[in-house]
């Protein structure tokens, strides 16, 4: 990619693949870094749920997982256990809302929040406090939230190492113990739906790989919520929005995902353009979100729509297709209740707010600072 384009990436990336999208000829826009974007719903159903487009692994796990069998079963049981488990996410949220300042930089402050909500889910207490010590250090130093400059990201690696050593020893320890009951939390969910063959430091690393799945993504959609209602609403009554519709149109405004990418597996032509087996090939949730032929209005935030019958165009933040999100429903009921507790008894304003995203593994807002007024 030229210096020029990734300046502009990084400067507003979703102005960026808009440009792309207004200066591209097809439907199917070539990508400066390599590869395609396709800005066309139909093509971009083809692509997410066509059987070839979609066989065998997903890349989301990598290499860690032997089958695809095997990764689904991990997003199951991951989900089951947080749905099981959502009366203590809930329990934890008083208490963590309460205990914020009433002026917080955020996204940091939402990030803290939302593990502080998870820590137990994660890593039961029963857990030794030394690998909860180091999850919560890995929350704070850019191992799970990544952080924005490389320097930063390079002293993640400690923290990252001593995480996975702590929780392959963890691994060791629940292996040899006999578990009868349900999972207690989400290395419990991955032990068990992990092959007894695969290596305790696999396990681990899946583990830490579904921490970050969960929190970084969750948190990310609470900070978008909090800030394009608060900047949507400015006077001091209520929101006029039930939360859930806040939390549903941050998602369809703001997804969080920045590119779904699949390799193409054999010949194809998309709309004229011929790839080969091994292209890359992606679908913007942002662009399909803002189609103007498909939504009305789509470049206002506007929770109210949600509340339309009509109206409506592709709507993807947690994908679609075989390799859709599988933590989805739960995900949303996360991020409405903890925006819920935060709204509760208080009012909330912005300042510094800016609309514009920053990139880090997904599309995040950029800092701005949050202001909570209690009214009871
Ligand atoms: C707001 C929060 C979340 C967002 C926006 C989100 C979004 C996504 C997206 C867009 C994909 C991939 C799609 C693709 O490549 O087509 C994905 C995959 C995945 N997500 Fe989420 N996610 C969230 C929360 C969660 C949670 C809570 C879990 C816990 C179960 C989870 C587990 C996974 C897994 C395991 C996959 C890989 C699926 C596979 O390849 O089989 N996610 N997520």
């Amino acid at each position: 990619m030229r210096i020029g384009d990734r300046r502009r990436l990084r400067s507003d990336p979703l102005e960026y693949v808009e440009d792309l999208r207004r200066r591209s000829a097809t439907k199917v826009i070539r990508l400066p870094g390599g590869g395609w974007c396709l800005g066309d719903p139909a093509l971009a159903r083809v692509l997410l749920r066509g059987q070839e487009f979609n066989e065998g692994r997903s890349g989301f796990f990598g290499d860690l997982l032997p089958t695809r069998a095997v990764q689904v079963e991990v997003g199951h049981a991951v989900r089951d256990v947080l749905r099981a488990r959502l009366p203590d996410y809930r329990a934890a949220l008083a208490p963590a809302v309460g205990g914020l300042p009433p002026v917080t930089r955020w996204p940091a402050a939402g990030n803290r929040l939302v593990y502080r909500c998870l820590a137990d889910l994660l890593l039961h207490p029963g857990t030794p406090a030394r690998t909860r010590r180091w999850a919560d250090r890995a929350a704070d130093a850019g191992v799970v939230f990544r952080a924005s400059r490389m320097w930063q990201r390079a002293r993640a690696e400690v923290p990252r190492a001593r995480l996975i050593a702590a929780l392959t020893e963890q691994v060791q320890q629940r292996r040899r113990q006999h578990r009868a009951d349900e999972p207690r939390d989400v290395l419990d969910a991955v032990l068990d739906a992990c092959p007894d063959h695969l290596a305790d430091r696999t396990v681990a690393t899946v583990h830490l790989m579904m921490f970050r799945a969960i929190t970084a993504p969750v948190a990310a959609s609470l900070a978008w919520s909090v800030l394009l209602a608060c900047l949507h609403h400015t006077t001091d009554s209520p929101w006029p929005w039930p939360t859930d519709q806040i939390v549903r149109e941050a998602l369809r405004h703001r997804p969080i995902p920045w590119m779904l990418r699949r390799t193409i597996p054999c010949p194809t032509t998309f709309a004229g353009t011929s790839l080969r087996p091994g292209d890359r090939v992606s679908v913007s949730p942002h662009l399909l979100h803002h189609d103007r032929h498909r939504w009305t209005d789509p470049d206002t935030y506007r929770p109210e729509r949600w509340a339309e019958s009509d109206g409506h165009g592709p709507y993807l933040p947690f994908g679609a297709g075989p390799f859709a999100c599988p933590g989805a429903s739960v995900a949303q009921t996360m991020v409405t209740e903890t925006l819920t507790a935060l709204a509760e008894g208080a009012h909330l304003t912005v300042t510094r707010g800016d609309t514009r995203a920053a990139m880090s593994e997904g599309i995040v807002p950029r800092p701005f600072i949050l202001h909570r007024t209690r009214t009871e």
